[in-house]
């Protein structure tokens, strides 16, 4: 009966150039939590099995099963581990993402941290952290806001820090050019004074100004690493939308070392479907649902 012996060897071509095999998900799902503590649960299978694919193709590898025999045993894929991420982790991004996150830096937290730093005198050096930046969104925002409460009146000086464990989102941040539709939540006096058009009428791109762009530097950083190199007082965290890939004893140690940042008086934010991580870290003092204090 030649049909089925036919088919079985066709299924098992197609197998071998397009799947991911359980165990291979097992052992890379253990290998992403591990570096990076986000969970993959059996339901994102196909979801990486596909972007996978991408991957396998545009190294020259003839499959998925190949792919992974090579990440853990062949020495030189220590640096495939970087694109494994990026693979895994979503980039989801906006200007003015949770407006009220930005109305509450402007209306409190940094008066309130102003009136702590020094009343009425200049203060130098306020420092906000974008900890999950992606494409630098979040970050530029955070400066936006900053550079106008300056322009009408703030006597202080910032710096915005931003960092994200991929290098593809932080070249894209460091380069600071966006697509046009990307400027839709921003205010439109703030849009036309922090962003210049492309000139080239077919490139629907625009990019952040370089005077916004010389406050704000990004590096990477994996939230997942026992120490992070920054400094110890910044004033406010933003740590949105990535901490609900992690399980619990992460959160619990991301949030604990980020808030060990903070200067006292200092804030922390996190996405709006983050709050749990007030029921998880003690001590962390909650102002807002999704916002807190040391
Ligand atoms: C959905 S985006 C959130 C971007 C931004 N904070 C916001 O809310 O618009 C999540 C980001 O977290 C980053 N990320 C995931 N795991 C990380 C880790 N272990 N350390 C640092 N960044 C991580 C991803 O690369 C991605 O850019």
């Amino acid at each position: 009966m030649p049909q089925p012996q036919l088919e079985v060897r066709w299924a098992e071509t197609f197998d071998s150039f397009g799947s991911l095999s359980e165990p291979h998900f097992r052992a890379l799902s253990q290998l992403i939590e591990a570096q990076v503590g986000i969970k993959l649960p059996p339901a994102k299978r196909f979801m990486l099995e596909g972007r996978l694919q991408k991957r396998v193709r545009a190294l020259g590898l003839s499959s998925i099963g190949e792919y992974v025999d090579a990440l853990f045993h062949e020495d030189q894929f220590e640096d495939e581990l970087v694109h494994l991420i990026d693979v895994v982790t979503t980039n989801k991004t906006d200007f003015f993402r949770e407006p009220a996150h930005f109305d509450f830096l402007r209306h409190t937290a940094i008066p309130e941290l102003m009136k702590l730093r020094g009343g009425a005198g200049r203060v130098h050096g306020l420092k906000l952290w974008s900890a999950a930046a992606s494409t630098g969104m979040e970050a530029y925002t955070m400066a936006i806001v900053l550079d106008d409460m300056v322009r009408s009146g703030l006597r202080a000086e910032f710096r915005i820090l931003g960092t994200d464990i991929s290098n593809p989102v932080l070249r894209m941040a460091q380069k600071a050019i966006y697509d046009i539709e990307a400027l839709t939540p921003v205010p439109e006096p703030l849009a036309k004074r922090y962003f210049l058009r492309s000139r080239d009428p077919s490139r629907a791109e625009c990019r952040v100004v370089p005077e916004l762009r010389s406050r704000v530097n990004f590096q990477r950083m994996n939230l997942m690493d026992a120490t992070y190199p920054v400094d110890r007082d910044v004033d406010v965290i933003f740590c949105r939308n990535v901490l609900i890939y992690f399980d619990k004893p992460t959160q619990r140690k991301v949030v604990t070392r980020l808030c060990s940042h903070l200067r006292p008086g200092g804030f922390l934010l996190v996405g709006h479907s983050e709050s749990m991580v007030q029921s998880i870290v003690p001590g962390l003092k909650q102002v807002r649902p999704t916002i807190f204090t040391v």
